[in-house]
């Protein structure tokens, strides 16, 4: 107690700060998520999104290189589709635009970690998730097209695959789908905690994927709840998810927490669209020290308990980390 313990005396400097700092963010565990489009020669600043890009597959690989040589060593993409239609066929489409940039990346740059992020909203025509019927998104014929495009990511090289639907049942299907193939090694990285939030705006906007009528609170959960979270998360370690995420990140930290705690595994977290977004916005007014709000936010995420953090900052993260 006071005047023995004075916590300010480690707080004196900066070496001192940095012997006893309990969390440090390092460039591995971050995911950089890059939105491929198909043609030549593409890239397109998103509008609600400054700083992020459409990229064609040409562009993308130098954007990865560029990635890679600030450290980062992991990618996730998304996939925008030439067309869209009711069933979102192009999801499974091997020369689509993300299937060509993954077959593109193993050979240019083979040392980078490729996720793909497996759902149906960017292809299909109604922006739902899933197949629609009178108004409701189908749970189980859904699952037989996510395996497929999972699978076809896989036939292109992806190392890790992850579904972002919130069907349920999904990670066992598409666990099925691979080794079938004798695809044992692909890992899969479910967005086991998805919950229905507004974060996703600018999302949307850069995906086309926003939904053409309802929203997706009857597959993405409620952000009431946290028990719930666990239950999917066990749900889909059961069923052969090597790692599992919560998203978003800033309003679930306690989610992200309860997980790490309860299930001691790696843990992801997606710290979104709007959450990068409004941290542009606000900097861009010069209301916030953009540089150090970016770093905050990421540590609180790690220290929350996510091992791995995907984010749209993560090339100027990974340089000023470096
Ligand atoms: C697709 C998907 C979404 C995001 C990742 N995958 C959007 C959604 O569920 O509407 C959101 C990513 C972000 O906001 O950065 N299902």
């Amino acid at each position: 107690m006071f005047p023995l313990t004075r916590p300010r005396r480690l707080r004196r400097s900066e070496a001192l700060r940095e012997l006893v700092r309990e969390t440090r963010v390092v460039p591995s565990d971050l995911v950089y998520p890059l939105f491929v489009v198909p043609g030549k020669g593409v890239r397109r600043e998103i509008a609600a999104m400054p700083g992020s890009y459409h990229l064609s597959v040409d562009e993308l690989l130098a954007e990865a290189g560029a990635a890679r040589d600030d450290g980062i060593r992991s990618l996730l993409l998304f996939g925008i589709p030439e067309r869209k239609d009711e069933r979102g066929t192009e999801a499974w489409d091997d020369s689509a635009a993300v299937q060509t940039a993954v077959r593109a990346l193993k050979d240019r740059h083979p040392e980078l970690i490729v996720f793909t992020d497996v759902c149906l909203c960017e292809y299909t025509s109604h922006g739902h998730c899933g197949i629609v019927e009178n108004g409701h998104v189908l749970n189980d014929p859904t699952l037989e097209l996510l395996a497929r495009a999972a699978l076809s990511h896989a036939r292109a090289g992806a190392d890790i695959v992850a579904p972002s639907d919130m069907m349920d049942g999904r990670v066992a299907r598409i666990r099925e789908a691979l080794d079938g193939d004798g695809r044992h090694e692909v890992a899969i990285l479910s967005y086991a905690a998805k919950y229905a939030s507004a974060f996703y705006g600018p999302f949307r906007e850069a995906a086309g994927s926003t939904p053409q009528f309802g929203d997706r609170r009857g597959y993405q959960m409620d952000p009431g709840n946290s028990d719930e979270a666990l239950l999917e998360v066990g749900l889909d370690l059961e069923e052969g998810a090597d790692i599992v995420m919560v998203k978003p990140a800033l309003a679930y930290l306690d989610v992200i927490r309860r997980v790490k705690d309860e299930f001691r595994v790696p843990v992801a977290a997606y710290n979104v669209s709007g959450e990068y977004s409004m941290l542009q916005a606000a900097a861009s007014r010069g209301w916030i020290d953009r540089e150090r709000a970016m770093l905050e936010v990421l540590t609180s995420i790690k220290r929350a308990g996510a091992d791995v953090i995907l984010t749209y900052h993560a090339r100027e993260a990974a340089r000023l980390l470096a």
